[in-house]
C-alpha cells in the first residue's frame, strides 16, 4: 500500500510514488504499448497527406492520444494500469471529492529527432479557465479538482518542477527568465528522477519544464489525469476490461451525465434567480467548497455561459477567434462539455443567461485591452491572467 503525503503534495505541488506499477508487470506493459504505439502512428498516417514525413516523425514531443481508442483484447492492461488500485487509491486521497474518475490516458514519446528543450509553463490557460490566482485559492481552500500523472515504463527525468509554484504567482525574477530565455533551468527547479514503474502526481499549476526531448533514449511515459469532472460517453472500449474496471467506466459515464445536468441546472438557476438551487448545483459539483471554490466555479459557469452564447446566438458578437475556438472544443475539468452541450439550450435562454453573467465577465477582462504573462497557455488575451483588480460575490448574479 502507497503512502500517499497528502501535506507533502499541498507544499510542494508534487508527489513522487515509488514503484506505482509493480516492476513484474513492466515487460508485459511495454510490449502493449509498443502495440499501441505503431497503432497511433498508423491512425496518424492515415489522417494525414503531410507528405513522407508523418505527423508523429515530424513532432517534439509524438504522443498517444487516447490509449481507449486503441485497445483491444490483448493490450488490455494499457487501460487497466490507469484504472489499478494504487493509481485510483491515489487520486481518491489527493483529490477535492472521494468521487473522482480517469479523465485521460496519454503517452508521451521520444521524438524521432533531437527536438531540444521546451519551455517552462504552468498548465494554464486563462482565456477560459479564468485568473491563476483565483484557481489558486480554490485549491488552497478546498484541494485539487484535478491532478495529473507521470508514470514511466523505462526511466524518466525529462519532467522539471519548482517546488511550490503551485500555490503562488510568478515572481518578478520568474517573469525576467521566462521573457529571457524560457528553455533553460529555472532557479529552484529540481529535475523529477523517476524509475521505470514509479510514477508522479502533480498540481499542474506547478511551473513545471519538459528538459529535453532526445530520440536518444525510448520514451513510454503514461501522461494523464484524474478529476473530480471525469466525461465520458462513448465506452464501448470498456468491455475488453475486467468486470471491476468496466463498472468503474460505467460510474464516470453516468456520473457525467449528472455532472453536465448540474451545470445545466446552475445556469438555469441564474437565468431564474434562483440563488438556492444554484447553491445545489454547486453543492453537487463539488460538495462543501467554501467561497474561493464558489466563486472559481462561478467563472467556470460565467465561460460556460459564454461559450453557449457565441455557439447559440444568432448575432454576431464581438470575440476573438481564441475565444470562439474555445467555444467549439470540451475542456471538462473546468466544466466545458463541448458544443453538445450548448443544445440543452434554445436561443433566447441562452442569450438571457449570458447577459446575466456580463458582469462577471467584465471583471475578469483588462481596462486596457491585454493583459500578458509568461509562463502560461496564453498570449496577450482581453482577460486578466494572474489576478482581478476587483473581487466578486456570486450572489451579484442574482437580484434577489
Ligand atoms: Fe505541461
Amino acid at each position: 500500500m502507497l503512502d500517499t503525503d497528502r501535506g507533502e503534495f499541498t507544499r510542494d505541488g508534487f508527489l513522487i510514488l515509488r514503484e506505482l506499477v509493480p516492476r513484474e508487470r513492466l515487460s508485459s506493459l511495454r510490449a502493449s504499448y509498443d502495440v499501441l504505439t505503431e497503432r497511433q502512428k498508423q491512425a496518424l498516417c492515415s489522417k494525414s497527406d503531410s507528405g513522407p514525413k508523418s505527423q508523429w516523425e515530424t513532432n517534439a514531443q509524438p504522443r498517444i492520444v487516447s490509449t481507449e481508442t486503441l485497445v483491444d483484447h490483448e493490450t488490455s492492461n494499457a487501460v487497466e494500469v490507469w484504472v489499478s488500485d494504487p493509481v485510483l487509491a491515489v487520486a481518491q486521497a489527493l483529490l477535492a471529492s472521494p468521487n473522482v474518475g480517469v479523465s485521460a490516458m496519454q503517452v508521451l514519446c521520444n521524438p524521432s529527432f533531437e527536438a531540444g528543450p521546451a519551455k517552462w509553463h504552468r498548465d494554464i490557460h486563462p482565456i477560459d479557465m479564468g485568473p491563476m490566482q483565483l484557481q489558486q485559492e480554490a485549491v488552497i481552500e478546498n484541494g485539487p479538482t484535478y491532478i495529473q500523472f507521470n508514470i514511466p515504463l523505462y526511466d524518466d527525468e525529462v519532467l522539471w518542477v519548482v517546488p511550490g509554484s503551485h500555490a503562488r504567482l510568478n515572481t518578478t525574477s520568474e517573469n525576467e527568465r521566462l521573457n529571457g530565455n524560457a528553455r533553460i533551468p529555472l532557479p529552484g527547479g529540481v529535475p523529477v528522477k523517476l524509475r521505470a514503474g514509479d510514477g508522479v502526481v502533480y498540481n499542474n499549476h506547478l511551473l513545471h519544464w519538459g528538459s529535453n526531448y532526445t530520440a536518444e533514449t525510448k520514451r513510454r511515459t503514461l501522461h494523464g489525469g484524474y478529476t473530480i469532472f471525469p466525461s465520458w460517453e462513448d465506452i464501448g472500449f470498456s468491455n475488453v476490461l475486467s468486470d471491476k474496471s468496466c463498472g468503474l467506466f460505467e460510474s464516470w459515464r453516468d456520473r457525467t451525465r449528472q455532472l453536465k445536468d448540474a451545470t445545466e441546472s446552475c445556469l438555469r438557476a441564474v437565468h431564474q434567480d434562483d440563488q438556492s438551487a444554484y447553491r445545489s448545483g454547486l453543492e453537487f459539483l463539488q460538495p462543501r467548497i467554501g467561497p474561493a471554490g464558489v466563486l472559481q466555479l462561478t467563472i467556470w459557469l460565467c465561460k460556460a455561459a459564454m461559450h453557449v452564447y457565441l455557439l447559440k446566438s444568432v448575432r454576431v458578437e464581438d470575440v476573438s477567434n481564441e475565444i470562439f475556438q474555445k467555444a467549439t472544443v470540451s475542456h471538462p475539468i473546468s466544466l466545458n462539455w463541448g458544443p453538445g452541450f450548448a443544445e440543452r439550450f434554445s436561443v433566447v435562454e441562452s442569450d438571457a443567461i449570458w447577459q446575466k453573467f456580463r458582469k462577471l465577465d467584465q471583471l475578469l477582462r483588462t481596462a486596457n485591452g491585454t493583459d500578458y504573462v509568461p509562463g502560461y497557455q496564453s498570449g496577450p488575451i482581453p482577460y486578466f491572467i494572474e489576478s482581478i483588480d476587483d473581487r466578486f460575490c456570486f450572489s451579484e448574479l442574482f437580484s434577489t
